[in-house]
């Protein structure tokens, strides 16, 4: 398939893994601008910023590639304090975010779920309908799902990390269940969440066709929402100590075609330029627009706590501050020739059409 063919909705894996092969600067370029087509065509050239909160780096989960890993003792664990949360909402109002995401490893007990509960409710409180909510706390069961929901999450991420369940099952303890998630998933989608779902790119192992497949999943979910970004290094994990460091340049060209990708074949879902790119090109956001994404997060956690939620190395924007992220991320998003969507909370363009669809049908 070549890039500014038309139909691509019934793409195969061979052709998909054809676009992520393409390997000539001039062919890539084409690409790219055929998925900033797609993008101008269903949801115009905005981007809509999503205040990201590292609420905890807390985790009992012991993922293979995952600098927090339950396991790795030398992380020094913290969770950020409500009422701080809280002003950091109101700052992030006033700076013009229309919405925000509470990110944090994976906790199951009930005090935890209660907190989470509680700060829900308590962002809904101060905010009223301005700041929408966007959880990625990982697995839980359908009541806490619902629980969330019903104090005022709209939106949830859980990234399948990869939709190979042999690539799945060699990353992770054998405790750890794709069909687990996969069931979160479906359940997510049941409550009403706008839902996202994501994969890591270029893991060792991976081929294209398995991308592909991934893109695939993407599609054949009805996600509404992607997260993806390249794998990266991480020394105190299994797959860091096993594989070593990945060659960067091809993790961000196979991220940024993965981004271009998505958006020419599932069109009109929210597309994240995530944190991964940035920590190998210090623009790696704008590149991620340049290729197609419409959301970037910026990091709102405190910068005292940032050192703390490495889940690879050299993750970037540990020694800057909210403003000055900010400042940076306004210049690059300028540069992409986007505009941001200030106070706008951005609901995926995909995520209205199928609830419309599904009241239509009812
Ligand atoms: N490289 C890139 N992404 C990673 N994540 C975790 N560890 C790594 C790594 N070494 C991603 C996972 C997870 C998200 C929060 O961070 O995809 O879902």
């Amino acid at each position: 398939m070549r890039a500014g063919s038309t139909n691509y909705s019934m793409a195969s894996v061979k052709e998909i893994a054809g676009m992520l092969a393409l390997d000539q600067p001039g062919d890539i370029e084409a690409l790219y601008a055929e998925a900033r087509n797609v993008r101008r065509q269903t949801s115009g050239d905005i981007v809509y910023l999503r205040g990201l909160f590292e609420v905890s780096n807390q985790c009992r989960k012991d993922c293979f590639y995952c600098g927090i890993r339950a396991s790795n003792t030398d992380v020094e664990r913290y969770q950020l304090r409500y009422g701080d949360i809280l002003s950091s909402c109101k700052w992030a109002m006033q700076k013009g975010f229309g919405s925000i995401v509470l990110q944090a490893g994976e906790r199951q007990d009930k005090a935890y779920k209660g907190w989470i509960e509680r700060l829900v409710a308590g962002i809904r409180e101060i905010s009223g309908d301005v700041l929408k909510i966007t959880l990625s706390l990982g697995e839980q069961d359908s009541e806490t799902y619902k629980r969330w929901y019903d104090a005022g999450a709209e939106r949830y991420l859980l990234r399948i990390e990869t939709s190979s369940r042999e690539l799945y099952k060699s990353m992770h303890p054998a405790d750890h269940d794709f069909d687990v998630r996969l069931n979160c998933l479906r359940e997510l989608k049941e409550i009403g969440y706008q839902v996202g779902t994501g994969v890591m790119i270029g893991l060792p192992g991976q081929e294209l066709e398995d991308l592909a497949r991934d893109l695939l999943f993407f599609r054949d979910m009805d996600a509404d929402m992607i997260g993806m970004g390249p794998y990266l290094y991480h020394s105190k994990t299994p797959m860091g100590a096993k594989f070593g460091v990945p060659d960067s340049s091809r993790q961000l060209e196979l991220g940024l075609k993965m981004l271009a990708c998505a958006r020419i074949l599932l069109r009109d879902v929210n597309l994240a330029a995530t944190t991964a790119l940035e920590a190998i090109r210090v623009n790696g956001r704008e590149l991620g627009i340049s290729a197609g994404a419409n959301v970037v997060m910026p990091n709102l956690t405190e910068t005292l706590y940032r050192g703390n939620y490495c889940l690879y190395q050299d993750k970037p924007g540990t020694d800057k501050d909210a403003v000055q992220s900010l400042e940076f991320l306004k210049e690059e998003i300028k540069r992409s020739g986007c505009e941001i969507g200030w106070n706008r909370a951005g609901d995926a363009p995909h995520f209205k059409a199928r609830t419309c669809l599904a009241e239509a049908t009812a």
